[in-house]
């Protein structure tokens, strides 16, 4: 079924209760863009979440997803979608999606307690023939070897059998204007044939694009790769710039000019270090399953200490460019612009913002921060204080430092404000402006 917001919430063949296409369970950056779509598509879509503030949030029309407007979640309720917190839901769905969270433990390592968690709930309401997916990133060997037990004891059903089970990554890049749910290739794997049969069958309604995988481990290996990857390259473009940095060579000039070259060379950029729930969390999961088979992988770790170190030589550059002005840290004025861990998105997991707010206190810095999509910035529990005035804010900093470089900052304007700034994007120009 293809077409516009149009489908409205069904009623179970033959029982006459409530049923849904699909129940997205967990309506974050990537369960609500997805259900957004599935709506879009006419399928009837029900979203679980255990957070009750989520899901007043929808039902009030409010998206708390950036990508996602409001004017989207009007129209999804139009066509019938509602969240919930009652899991009840599940036992109506012909396909179950499972979008939670695999974050990381105080450790620092993998944790899967979401995902066990939406698999418990969901294994004894599963119906006989439902699909069940899982999106979440995660190390291989989780689908077959994590989920499916959890959801065959639960309902009493073999996969394969009497329901299927795929795994199928999101690739969701928030703020991405150009690629969505519906135009990114998506990899489909199943753990028999004919689940991944079942999941083709799902996502080519609402997704232009499918990749089969040979089995579920291939595509969870998939996602680690893409995203281990881009850690790796921007660990290599970080270690470039501080080199230059030692050498008095400006690497914002080495990158434009490498960047030219039309084959062999995909350009990445340095920065104030790596955030965000990905891109540092899922080499962690890579790591972790190759340390429990007695494999190390040394690029990773290596990429980690050189990505690590970024927030601290940001406060470095900050104290050496005070210190030019016969200032110390220490007391000064520093306003961060950007806290969020990515250019005009309004999440601040893993930002590096954290670990340079902490290095700046540490000097007894006295740090504020602007940033349009982030209402409240508290390190190890204390509240930065905020400025919603930049103009004026701009003026009584001794130190500005750009984070991210959010559409709203006029980057020439901000050059030329006479206040003293550390780009730790490279985007600003002129000789007021020091760079990363
Ligand atoms: N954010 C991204 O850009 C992105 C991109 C690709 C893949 N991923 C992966 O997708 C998964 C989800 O990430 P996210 O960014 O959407 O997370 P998120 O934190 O934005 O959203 C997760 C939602 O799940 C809910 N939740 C947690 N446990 C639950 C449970 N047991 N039952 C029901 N709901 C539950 C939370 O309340 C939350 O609303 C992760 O594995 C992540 O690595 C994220």
């Amino acid at each position: 079924m293809t077409g516009g917001f149009a489908a409205g919430a069904g009623h179970d063949r033959g029982t006459g209760s409530p049923s849904a296409d699909l129940v997205v369970v967990g309506l974050g950056y990537v369960g609500l863009p997805l259900a957004a779509a599935a709506c879009a598509a006419g399928l009837r879509t029900i979203g679980l979440d255990v957070s009750a503030e989520v899901v007043a949030g929808l039902g009030a029309g409010r998206s708390h997803v950036g990508d996602v407007p409001d004017a989207t979640i009007a129209e999804m309720i139009a066509a019938g979608f509602t969240a919930t917190t009652a899991a009840d839901v599940l036992a109506t769905a012909d396909t179950i999606v499972l979008c939670v969270p695999t974050g990381l433990s105080e450790a620092g390592e993998p944790d899967l307690s979401a995902v066990r968690a939406a698999a418990h709930t969901a294994a004894p309401r599963l119906r006989p023939g439902a699909l069940v997916v899982l999106e979440s990133t995660s190390h291989p060997g989780t689908t077959e070897e994590v989920v499916r037990p959890i959801l065959e004891r639960g309902s009493g059903l073999r996969v394969g059998e009497d329901f299927h089970l795929v795994y199928s990554p999101e690739r969701i890049d928030p703020g991405n204007e150009r690629f969505a749910v519906q135009n990114t290739p998506k990899i489909i794997s199943g753990c028999t044939p004919l689940c991944a049969k079942y999941g083709v069958a799902f996502y080519g309604r609402f997704v232009d694009s499918l990749v089969v995988s040979r089995g579920t481990r291939e595509a969870e290996m998939a996602k680690l790769l893409e995203n281990s990857y881009r850690y790796v390259n921007i660990a290599l473009v970080n270690e470039v710039a501080l080199f230059c940095d030692r050498m008095g060579i400006d690497v914002w000039d080495v990158l434009h000019c490498a960047g030219t070259k039309p084959f062999g060379f995909a350009p990445f950029q340095p920065g104030p270090g790596v955030g965000g729930h990905c891109i540092p969390v899922d080499p962690r999961y890579l790591e972790s399953k190759a340390r429990s088979a007695g494999f190390t992988f040394g690029t990773l770790s290596a990429a980690r200490a050189v990505n690590e170190r970024m927030p601290s030589h940001v406060v470095l550059r900050a104290a050496e460019l005070l210190g030019g002005r016969g200032r110390m840290l220490s007391g000064s004025r520093v306003l961060l612009l950007g806290v969020a861990y990515k250019r005009d998105v309004a999440d601040t997991r893993e930002s590096p913002a954290y670990p340079i707010t902490r290095g700046l206190l540490a000097q007894a810095a006295e740090v504020s921060y602007h940033d349009p999509g982030v209402a409240e910035f508290r390190v190890d529990g204390h509240p930065i204080p905020r400025t919603l005035r930049l103009a004026e804010a701009l003026t009584s900093a001794d130190l500005v430092i750009l984070l991210q470089d959010h559409s709203c900052y006029d980057l020439v304007e901000l050059s030329s404000s006479g206040c003293l700034l550390l780009d730790t994007r490279g985007k600003s120009a002129g000789t007021a402006v020091t760079l990363l």
